[in-house]
């Protein structure tokens, strides 16, 4: 009879496996998206203008710290945090708002616990499946390796809730235009983004351990009992956390797309402001 060598539930060498179902097509999806996600944001991040169109401001640039007064599609300087573009900027980097704030939203979502385990997957193949053969290594040190980056997790979630509260400032805007209220098919964009980010957000294992996680007791006062009914709302959305890191991830970068097509002509947004 054959013998097969199993090593942790998994024969042993790269992507080998006793799994007879189609386990590699999750991980050459997530491959893909993660790839075409980090491809279009960086070549977004490079783009001094077109963040802007009167009432909409792309998620990629808010909070927008500073403004490069003139620059085509960008914003008027009034909606600058920090007013003109500061002159220690380097010259040989584009003046782009996105570059100043990126790092906020990007140490969350790659420090995040269902996104570390796609890219492990996906990159690493460490391992590439559940019950599949990793990358041969010399040694294994599970996440020991870039435990003190991923523990900044905890610490980038107050930043992002920053940024939500941002978020729904700029969604409120994007229904004004000269202050005259309506609706066009990008307040409905910004809308989405900034409720999907929630959605997010708000399944966070950190948010939902700050929440209730760390109670000895949920029953003990008021309060408990409060915070273990949050807790238990933040664990339905925690229960499908990755479909919301997905979603929030594609629409916010669809959100930044619509708002450069429509700054650069590209789109006609419907609205009712005509
Ligand atoms: S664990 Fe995914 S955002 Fe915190």
């Amino acid at each position: 009879m054959e013998q097969t060598i199993r090593v942790g539930g998994h024969a042993r060498g790269l992507a080998a496996t006793g799994r007879t179902d189609r386990w590699w097509v999750g991980t050459l999806l997530t491959l893909l998206g993660l790839t075409g996600f980090v491809a279009y944001a960086t070549w977004a991040a490079f783009q001094p203008g077109h963040f802007f169109h009167d009432p909409y401001i792309s998620p990629f640039s808010s909070p927008l710290l500073f403004v490069r007064p003139g620059a085509a599609g960008a914003a008027p300087l009034q909606h600058a945090w920090f007013g003109a573009w500061p002159s220690w900027w380097p010259s040989w980097l584009p003046a782009s708002p996105s570059l100043l704030i990126l790092i906020f939203p990007l140490s969350f979502r790659l420090t995040c616990y269902y996104f570390r385990k796609a890219y492990y997957r996906a990159y690493a193949a460490s391992p590439p499946g559940c019950a599949v053969g990793a990358l041969p290594r010399s040694e294994y040190r599970g996440e020991t390796g870039l435990l003190i980056f991923q523990n900044l997790h905890r610490y980038a979630l107050y930043f992002i809730l920053v940024f939500m509260v941002v978020h729904y400032y700029d969604t409120f805007w994007a229904f004004f235009r000269d202050g005259v209220f309506g609706v066009g098919v990008g307040s409905i964009v910004l809308t989405i983004d900034a409720a999907l980010l929630t959605l997010y957000v708000f399944g966070c294992h950190s948010w939902r351990h700050l929440l209730g996680g760390k109670l000895d007791c949920f029953s003990c006062d008021a309060s408990s009992r409060l915070r273990h009914g949050a807790w238990r709302k933040a664990s339905i959305l925690n229960a499908s956390h990755g479909l919301f890191g997905w979603l929030s991830l594609f629409w916010v970068a669809f959100s930044d797309y619509y708002v450069r097509m429509v700054s650069m002509g590209r789109i006609h947004d419907f609205s009712t402001w005509g």
